[in-house]
């Protein structure tokens, strides 16, 4: 479908032109932008969406690749400089390959990572690495064929680690996120540490977040996830923390990698935080929990220009909540949608 094209575009040639830099209201300056670019995937990781999978968006209401480069470009210019490209799975979206490739280069963002459940990744690795990707996230909840068929519902399990291998034989800095829920046993979480006893991987495990795309909600307090690899994993050390991450990470002598996790159920890293997020139908998301704080696509699709759109997205973070608690508070929806609308 062809979309207007913007009035009074006259920045538009110069793509990586730096102006003030995207600050909230409370002082915490954007530079990192994470792009969900289909809410598509082919798997249906039971913490993510129901057995059926959530109503999937029609493709027009997508934002085009086009329109995605438009908005990097922009976000580039208010300061972001790392970028992640996200879904769903980002590789069920036709032409997402040549879509990083031409982001790559535009050359607006320092970083582009990806996050992926690896099933259909491996093939394109070469490429990834080729274009100068900085880092993969691979999805991988556990090591045991049965336990992954139960979680995602599909036996991919050797797709995946076709990924995982091919990613460390090619050198491409690798993360692994690891979804624990109430039935992860301790023997799963010992089993997918051995990879960062192995590799130069962080292995990090995600507190499970009511994101499940079912209306359901999880009223189990968070797992409390540091107590439990105290337990599991002998002598773990914290590195000094880093502010840019959502991640506590943690050494021991047997770990060549990382292991971390990431509380995101209890928010524990929100003063820091230098992200927002585009979703597949183009609405700017300042948090996880809040229900979209800007339409983007509407913008992109009524001939705005540049300058009206990077306005509108510094006046969308002047009234930005401290915390997701907040945010979650102040949100009207009842339910928390599935994460593969949102980017994760
Ligand atoms: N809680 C925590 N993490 C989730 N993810 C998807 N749904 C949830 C959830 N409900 C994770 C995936 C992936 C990342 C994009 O988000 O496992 O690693
Ligand atoms: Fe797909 Fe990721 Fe959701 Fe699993 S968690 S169903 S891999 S989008």
């Amino acid at each position: 479908m062809q979309h207007p094209q913007p009035k009074d575009d006259r920045t538009s040639h110069q793509p990586c032109l730096v102006i003030p830099p995207l600050i909230d209201n409370h002082g915490r300056k954007i530079t990192y932008l994470r792009l969900a670019i289909t809410d598509r995937c082919n798997l249906r990781c039971c913490y993510c969406m129901p057995e059926r999978g959530v109503p999937f968006i029609p493709h027009d209401e997508l934002l085009s690749y086009e329109e995605l480069e438009r908005l990097v470009r922009l976000f580039a210019r208010l300061g972001v400089k790392k970028l992640r490209i996200t879904g769903g799975e980002p590789f069920v979206r036709a032409g997402c390959l040549e879509f990083i490739h031409r982001l790559k280069n535009l050359g607006c963002v320092e970083q582009i990572f990806v996050t992926t459940n690896g099933v259909s990744t491996a093939q394109h690795l070469e490429d990834l690495k080729k274009f100068g990707v900085s880092g993969i996230n691979l999805s991988l909840d556990s090591l045991d064929r049965q336990r992954f068929r139960d979680i995602t519902r599909r036996d991919y399990i050797d797709r995946v680690l076709a990924t995982l291998h091919g990613a460390l034989a090619l050198n491409i800095p690798l993360k692994i996120n690891s979804v624990v829920t109430d039935r992860s046993s301790d023997a799963e979480i010992i089993d997918l540490g051995y990879l960062a006893r192995c590799y130069p991987i962080s292995l990090r495990y995600i507190e499970e977040m009511a994101f499940g795309g079912a209306g359901k909600t999880i009223s189990r307090p968070g797992n409390r996830l540091k107590e439990r690899l105290e337990r599991l994993f002998d002598g773990i050390q914290e590195c000094p923390p880093d502010t840019a991450s959502t991640a506590r990470l943690f050494t021991s002598t047997g770990l060549v990698g990382k292991i971390g996790i990431i509380e995101g159920r209890s928010r524990k890293f929100c003063s820091s935080c230098n992200k927002v997020r585009i979703t597949p139908q183009g609405k700017l998301k300042a948090c996880l929990y809040d229900d979209g704080v800007l339409d983007l696509r509407a913008l992109l699709r009524s001939a705005a220009s540049d300058t009206t759109i990077v306005n509108a997205v510094r006046h969308s973070l002047i009234s930005r909540h401290l915390n997701g608690h907040d945010t979650e508070a102040a949100s009207r929806r009842k339910h928390e949608p599935s994460m593969a609308t949102i980017g994760g």
